[in-house]
Parts: C-alpha cells; sequence; structure tokens
C-alpha cells in the first residue's frame, strides 16, 4: 500500500515537473514576444485613423495594422459541435501602410479551427484597435465604437498556388518567426474570402461595407 502511494505521488511528481522541464528546454520564443512584451506597440507608430465618413478606408486600415484576430467558426468538437468557436490567429494582409486588404494566415490541420474550417469554411473574423495603442492612448474601451473594430464574414480558403508568394511574404514580414514552426505541423498559407463587411468605429451602429468598396480603396 504505502509503496503504491508512495509510486503515485512521484507520478504526480513528474506530472508536475514536466512541463517547468519542458519550458527550460524549449528555445525562448524569437520575436516580439519575451520581455518587452508590453512595449513593441509602443514603440510602433501607428498612422493617424483614416476620417470615419470613409467607412471602407478605415476598415482596410484596422485589416492592415492588425497582426492578428479572432476567428469565430462552428465547432466540430464532441460537447460543443455546432456551436460557436472564437480563436486568436495570427495575420497579415502585407507590409505596415501597404496592405492588400486579404486577411492571410498559416494555418496547420493540428489546429482546431482549421478541423471546424474543413467541415464548415464559413468564418467570422473580428480585428480591433485595441490591439494597438490607440484605443489605450486615448481611453477608449474596447467594446467602445470609438475603438475602432471591424467584423469581417466569409469563408477561409487555402490560397492558390500563384498566390501563396504573396501570402508568404505578407505573413513572414509581420511575423518572422512563423518562418522557424516545426514544418511536421504541415503549414499552409489560406485567407479570408470576405463576403460581409461591418465596420464600428462611431456611435449609431454598424457601418456596412462591400467586398468591392473594401477593396476598391487605394491605401497608403
Ligand atoms: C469567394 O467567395 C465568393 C462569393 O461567395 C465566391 O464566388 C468565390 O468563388 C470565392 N472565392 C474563392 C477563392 O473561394
Ligand atoms: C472605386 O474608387 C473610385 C475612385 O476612388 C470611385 O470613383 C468608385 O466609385 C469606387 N467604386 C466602388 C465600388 O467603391
Amino acid at each position: 500500500m504505502a509503496g503504491r502511494a508512495r509510486g503515485s505521488a512521484r507520478a504526480v511528481l513528474a506530472c508536475l515537473l514536466a512541463p517547468v522541464l519542458v519550458a527550460l528546454l524549449v528555445a525562448p520564443a524569437r520575436g516580439r514576444g519575451g520581455r518587452e512584451h508590453a512595449d513593441w506597440d509602443a514603440a510602433k507608430l501607428l498612422p493617424p485613423l483614416p476620417p470615419r465618413e470613409k467607412a471602407a478606408l478605415v476598415a482596410r486600415f484596422v485589416t492592415n495594422v492588425c497582426d492578428w484576430g479572432a476567428l469565430a467558426t462552428i465547432s466540430t468538437q464532441e460537447g460543443v459541435r455546432g456551436r460557436p468557436f472564437a480563436d486568436v490567429l495570427s495575420l497579415s494582409d502585407g507590409p505596415p501602410s501597404k496592405g492588400s486588404g486579404v486577411p492571410y494566415f498559416y494555418l496547420s490541420p493540428l489546429q482546431q479551427s482549421v478541423g471546424n474550417l474543413q467541415e464548415n469554411p464559413y468564418a467570422t473574423l473580428t480585428m480591433s484597435l485595441a490591439e494597438t495603442s490607440f484605443c489605450k492612448k486615448y481611453g477608449f474601451d474596447p467594446q467602445s465604437p470609438l475603438c475602432a473594430h471591424i467584423i469581417l464574414s466569409g469563408t477561409v480558403v487555402k490560397v492558390s498556388e500563384t498566390e501563396v508568394d504573396i501570402a508568404k511574404n505578407s505573413l513572414f514580414i509581420r511575423h518572422p518567426e512563423m518562418k522557424s514552426w516545426p514544418s511536421s505541423h504541415n503549414w499552409f498559407f489560406a485567407k479570408l474570402n470576405i463576403t460581409n463587411i461591418w465596420v464600428l468605429d462611431y456611435f449609431g451602429g454598424p457601418k456596412i461595407v462591400t467586398p468591392e468598396e473594401y477593396y476598391n480603396v487605394t491605401f497608403q
């Protein structure tokens, strides 16, 4: 009895220590994370927010300044099947101030969201200036429409061969550590094929922007 108890105590201890050992063995994350996590945003120069009567331009602006978004998919997981499921995904529409408007992703079949998308490609992406220093600087709560945010709905599709280079350049310039993500995860490039856009940047309800208006914007 005592022997078994000691054995299980040892097993519990091993379980507790394993994450610590893994943390010690894994090299520190490269890029903007780590110690300067709280500082990098302040150092990033945010161009001025476009005038709010230009909703399509505001949408393109938010897409371009955001490095990530929350993507909602429909869950395929046991217990929550058919329910909404949102996860944070890194994204990029191109270099700062040179965005194409297309939110590109670097995805792995190991991700829960990707499993969901394989069954149902419909997804909704939210990005907010709360991800930048903007809203804190002006004292805007993330839920306030003054803290401009956008909601893009559509389908997530794998990018075609001809678009892979654009997707790769767009993502790797904003997320350099993606280059060293383990190849065993079978990463692939994908994008949101946008069908509906809502812009929340002022009181009075969301503004509707069509994909045509959104992509028609000349963005600098
Ligand atoms: C994007 O969505 C539109 C509208 O639903 C559709 O016509 C088009 O074929 C889609 N494009 C891709 C690459 O899936
Ligand atoms: C596209 O942009 C041009 C020039 O700014 C404008 O005249 C035209 O109305 C726009 N079209 C759409 C669909 O937004």
